[in-house]
């Protein structure tokens, strides 16, 4: 009986390897999970380029697989609620451990949801972690109603897609800042208006929004302040990183929303489905590659010009 498995393990020369390394086995609480498809986020190509040490050291305690947090693929063994055969998506605790760029993984059922017949693992795990991340911006931080206006910057990356398309479901018009050459495909995903980053600004004088999400955490709530209604919200995907701008929310009506979204739950994973069947959220797929060539998989996630998500085929 084979007793290993291929995992991508980062190598010292700053690329990522397939090894082989032993199978885990399920404690209490965890499913075994045959991997299907994954997708590549930001926290890997991190890890590959030697990031997170200290991480690092304690995830590998828990077993040789450091990258991978979400995934669609098929349970292997019975959990409380999940059984034998079950098609799943998961999103991986981020305390808890990377641990899916690997042909099997065992993961917290608490962390994964049961999916349809009609949703296949690439748009499954296209979904995952982007689409929860945009459904935690516009329906716990910010629900948009009719006629609100939401500005999102970075547009066709992988939350940007998913935030166009929720807050248009929701009925606002949505301003979008993209590349020029990615304008129509936003267009396609529901954005009402193009700002191109490379000729115009990110706002405009008289602009009111109700919701700016900044996607690639570059700005402030500084800059957005002037631009949002008197309820308005400024939306970064690293809070971390604009700390100022919460102390200077708290003074003013405008809000600072703090998304850090670190683990999922049956019930935001069953949301998301939800709104796939709905049509709200469309998986946006920008490539798919083989785990034999995760190195142009990882490059192809770091490369501007993106539209949605990077795949990983793991199994067939
Ligand atoms: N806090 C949380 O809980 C949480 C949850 C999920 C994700 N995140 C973080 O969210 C970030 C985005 O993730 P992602 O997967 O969406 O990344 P992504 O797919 O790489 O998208 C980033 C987008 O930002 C755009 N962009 C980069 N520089 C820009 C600029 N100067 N002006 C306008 N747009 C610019 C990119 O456009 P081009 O490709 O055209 O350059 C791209 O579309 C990551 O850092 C991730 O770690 C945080």
């Amino acid at each position: 009986m084979t007793t290993t498995m291929r995992a991508l393990a980062p190598a010292p020369d700053g690329r990522m390897q397939l090894v082989q390394v032993p199978i885990p086995s399920p404690g209490p609480g965890r499913i075994f999970v045959e991997v299907k498809v994954s997708a590549v986020n930001e926290m890997d190509v991190q890890v590959r380029a030697g990031g997170w040490g200290p991480q690092v050291k304690r995830f590998r305690k828990t077993g040789p697989v450091v990258t991978g947090f979400e995934f669609a693929g098929v349970a292997r063994s019975d959990g409380a609620r999940i059984k034998v055969g079950d098609r799943v998506i998961g999103y991986v605790h981020v305390l808890d451990g990377p641990r899916v760029h690997a042909d099997f993984a065992c993961v917290a059922e608490a962390d994964m949801q049961v999916i349809p017949p009609d949703l296949n693992d690439e748009d499954a795990a296209a979904l995952v972690v982007m689409g929860l991340t945009a459904i935690e911006i516009l329906e716990r931080l910010k629900r948009l109603s009719v006629g609100q206006r939401c500005l999102v910057i970075g547009a066709a990356g992988g939350v940007g897609a998913y935030a166009v398309q929720l807050a248009r479901s929701q009925g606002a018009s949505v301003g979008a800042v993209c590349s020029s050459a990615n304008a129509g495909w936003v267009e396609s995903l529901g954005a009402t208006e193009i700002r191109p980053y490379e000729s115009e600004p990110r706002y405009r004088p008289g602009d009111r929004f109700d919701l700016v999400i900044d996607c690639p955490a570059k700005f402030s709530f500084r800059e957005a302040a002037p631009c949002l209604a008197k309820d308005g919200m400024y939306v970064t995907t690293n809070p971390l990183a604009d700390a100022a701008g919460f102390a200077r929310a708290a003074l003013t009506s405008r809000k600072a929303g703090y998304l850090m979204m670190l683990t999922t739950t049956p019930a935001k994973l069953s949301r998301l489905v939800e709104l796939h069947g709905q049509g709200a959220l469309r998986p946006v797929i920008d490539g798919v590659f083989d785990m034999e060539d995760a190195d142009a998989a990882f490059d192809r996630f770091e490369t501007r010009g993106k539209q949605g998500r990077v795949l990983l085929k793991i199994s067939s």
